[in-house]
C-alpha cells in the first residue's frame, strides 16, 4: 500500500474552506492509504520563536481534526516533534543541501522580506526539514496546496540527490497529491474569493450559531437581478455555493429559481444560509468540545501517534545510517 505523508500548520482554527478542502481529503485518504498526519510544531518555530503554549495548540489542533473525523486507528497522527528521527534525517539531507537553492526559494524570500530582522537557518532550511518529514516515512503522496509545490520539488530534489550520492533507491519521489482543483472551492463571505484565515472572511467550525448569524447576514450582495435567467455576479455565486455545500438540494433549487425569476430576497437567502450552516457545524462543534476537553483521550493519541510514527522513522533512518556508513 502506498504511504502519505501530510503535516499541519499549527495555526489558526479550521474554517468551512479547510474542512471542504484539506480535511475531506484527509479523511478519503485515511481509508486508501498507509497515512501519517502530523501537526508541523518545529516549522513554526521559523516564525514564531517563542510560541505562547506549544502544548495547548497542538491539542487544539488535534481536537479540531478528531472531530472531523481523522481516526487514529486508520492513520497515524503525530506530534512532529515527538519524532527526534525527523532532526537526524534534516542533518543528513542538510549536508547535500545547496545554499544556493534554499535561497532562491520563493517561500524563503517571501519570508525573508516579511521578517527582515529575523532571516534565520530555520527558514533557509524549512524546506529540508519538509523533505525530512516526508522522507522519514518514505512517502509517495503529499496532500499539499499549491503554495507548497516548490516545498514538494526541494523534497523530490533532495530524495534524488540522496539516492544519487549513496548508491541505492531507499526514498521514492514524493508526488504532490493537490487537492486545490479537486472539490469545491469554498468562497468567502465578503466577495473576494477564497475563504481564508488571512482574509478574515472565515466561518469556523468553532464558531457560536450566533456568531455565523451575524458573520453570513454580513455577507456582500448586491441590488439583484432585474433581466431573468441572468448570470449570477461572484459575490451571489459564492453564496450559492456555500448552499450547495451545506443546504439540501431543494434549498438551493429554491432560491435559484426565484433568483432567475428575479424574485430574490437575499435576506431570507442568508437566514436560510445561515441556519443551514448552523446544522453542519453544530454536532462538529460539539465533538471538537467533547475532544478538547478530555485531555487523557488527547494524550492517549498522541502517545500511540509516537510510537507508530517513530517505528517507521527508525526503520528508514537506520537505513540511512548505513548507507552514509555510520555502523
Ligand atoms: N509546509 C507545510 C505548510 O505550510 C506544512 C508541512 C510541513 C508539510 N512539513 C510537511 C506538509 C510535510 C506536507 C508534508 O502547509
Amino acid at each position: 500500500m502506498e504511504t502519505v505523508v501530510s503535516g499541519i500548520r499549527p495555526t489558526g482554527n479550521l474554517h468551512l474552506g479547510n474542512y471542504f478542502g484539506a480535511v475531506k481529503n484527509f479523511l478519503k485518504m485515511q481509508d486508501e492509504y498507509k497515512c501519517f498526519f502530523f501537526i508541523a510544531d518545529w516549522h513554526s518555530l521559523t516564525t514564531h520563536p517563542r510560541p505562547e503554549n506549544i502544548q495547548l495548540s497542538v491539542r487544539k489542533i488535534l481536537a479540531e481534526y478528531l472531530a472531523c473525523g481523522l481516526d487514529p486507528e486508520k492513520a497515524t497522527i503525530y506530534v512532529q516533534s515527538d519524532v527526534k528521527e525527523v532532526l537526524e534525517l534534516y542533518l543528513f539531507l542538510n549536508m547535500n543541501a545547496y545554499l544556493g537553492e534554499l535561497e532562491r526559494t520563493t517561500t524563503f524570500k517571501e519570508k525573508a522580506r516579511k521578517q527582515p530582522d529575523n532571516v534565520n537557518a530555520g527558514l533557509l532550511t524549512y524546506p529540508t526539514l519538509m523533505a525530512a518529514d516526508i522522507l522519514i516515512h518514505r512517502a509517495h503522496k503529499v496532500p499539499v496546496g499549491k503554495d507548497q509545490e516548490q516545498n514538494m520539488e526541494m523534497a523530490r530534489k533532495f530524495a534524488r540527490r540522496f539516492n544519487t550520492i549513496y548508491e541505492c533507491d531507499l526514498f521514492p519521489e514524493p508526488a504532490s497529491f493537490s487537492y486545490s482543483g479537486e472539490g469545491i472551492k469554498i468562497p468567502g463571505l465578503d466577495g473576494s474569493g477564497k475563504m481564508g484565515k488571512s482574509e478574515g472572511n472565515a466561518i469556523y467550525l468553532i464558531d457560536e450559531p450566533s456568531v455565523i448569524r451575524k458573520k453570513v447576514m454580513k455577507a456582500v450582495t448586491d441590488s439583484g437581478p432585474t433581466v431573468p435567467n441572468s448570470e449570477k455576479p461572484e459575490v451571489i455565486r459564492n453564496l450559492f455555493t456555500l448552499l450547495e455545500v451545506v443546504s439540501s438540494r431543494e434549498v438551493y433549487d429554491f432560491f435559484n429559481e426565484k433568483y432567475n425569476n428575479c424574485e430574490i430576497r437575499y435576506g431570507d437567502l442568508k437566514k436560510q444560509l445561515a441556519e443551514d450552516i448552523v446544522s453542519f457545524t453544530t454536532p462538529i462543534r460539539e465533538r471538537i468540545q467533547e475532544f478538547a476537553s478530555d485531555t487523557a483521550y488527547l494524550d492517549k493519541v498522541v502517545a500511540m501517534g509516537a510510537e507508530k510514527s517513530r517505528e517507521s522513522a527508525r526503520a528508514t533512518i537506520q537505513e540511512v545510517r548505513h548507507l552514509i556508513g555510520f555502523r
